[in-house]
């Protein structure tokens, strides 16, 4: 029987230029969405789809990362101390949640080196990616829906959206062949083009499972957009030897990576708090009033 997915990449090293100054002197991936380091969000989204194997790939000022899920027993021992046991309940689960391993990428040399970082690790299985800036709502079943695609038909699986033609050039984009209502053949694959030149409105979000070929196509990638080894390069390069797929879903998904899709994902992500979204809800209501926004 095929290896079933259990294994998680998520690169993290990054420098986070795009949110400056707040990533000056943190990591991009330790900024707060409402209470949790966003990083977090996407370990859970790995876990509730049955990865128990993380592989977070760091770099040079990453160390929060390693501390925010490991034990830290003076706090553990505080909290107990004061008899805050729920408190206690969530700081302990955040450290066996899953076997969360760490490898320094060493030189920024784009997505694609990132990953291929990853090889020894991940040996001759089948693994997911999972970009840090996309993080996707409880409801949203993309990663598992894009687990079971890999289990039928054993090939690599893009996550996509369809999104307005004219912000196409910030994402992969592929050239799709229907296959079923969310499923597409990628015949083609592009970094950032231009909105002429994009092959179709369906851009690739930050999701992926792979067969360990890619390592080879990552070999053999040289320099593209950016002067980066681009994961996008090794999927066109793969998909010449296999078949690729393409799971197109809508909904759930907040690129905290812009400012503004970051304050985006707050207010939704709070609104549907259970234990914060009715007060919030109820303040979004009144400013709404008090400023004539509605
Ligand atoms: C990366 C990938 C791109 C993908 C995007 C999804 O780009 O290179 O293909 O569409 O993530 O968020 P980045 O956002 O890192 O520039």
């Amino acid at each position: 029987m095929a290896p079933a997915v259990t294994k998680a990449v998520i690169p993290a090293a990054g420098l986070g230029t795009r949110f400056l100054p707040a990533t000056k002197a943190q990591p991009k991936e330790m900024l707060p969405v409402v209470d949790k380091p966003a990083i977090q969000y996407v370990v859970e989204e790995a876990v509730r789809a049955g990865i128990d194997d993380i592989l977070i790939i760091t770099g040079r000022g990453k160390r929060s990362l390693e501390d925010h899920f490991d034990r830290n027993f003076e706090l553990e021992y505080y909290l107990e101390q004061r008899g805050k046991i729920h408190d206690l309940g969530e700081i302990q689960a955040l450290a066996e949640m899953a076997d969360i391993h760490y490898v320094r990428q060493g030189e920024p040399l784009g997505l694609g080196h990132a990953v291929s970082v990853a090889r020894k690790h991940v040996g001759d299985n089948p693994f997911v990616v999972m970009l840090g800036d996309d993080i996707m709502d409880r409801r949203c079943t993309v990663l598992a829906d894009m687990i079971a695609t890999f289990e039928e038909y054993q090939r690599s699986v893009v996550a996509l959206s369809e999104f307005p033609i004219e912000e196409i050039s910030a994402y992969g984009v592929v050239r799709p062949e229907t296959v079923t209502d969310h499923l597409v053949r990628v015949l083609d694959i592009v970094e950032k083009p231009q909105p002429a030149a994009a092959p179709s409105n369906l851009a690739v979000m930050g999701r992926y499972v792979f067969t360990p070929d890619i390592f080879q196509a990552l070999e053999q990638v040289k320099p593209g957009h950016g002067g980066e080894i681009q994961l996008t390069d090794a999927i066109a390069l793969l998909l010449r030897e296999q078949e690729v797929y393409g799971y197109v879903f809508g909904e759930g998904r907040y690129d905290i990576g812009k400012k503004l899709d970051y304050l985006r994902a707050t207010v939704e992500l709070a609104m549907d708090r259970e234990d914060l979204g009715p007060e919030f809800r109820a303040f979004l209501a009144e400013i709404v009033r008090k400023r004539g926004l509605a």
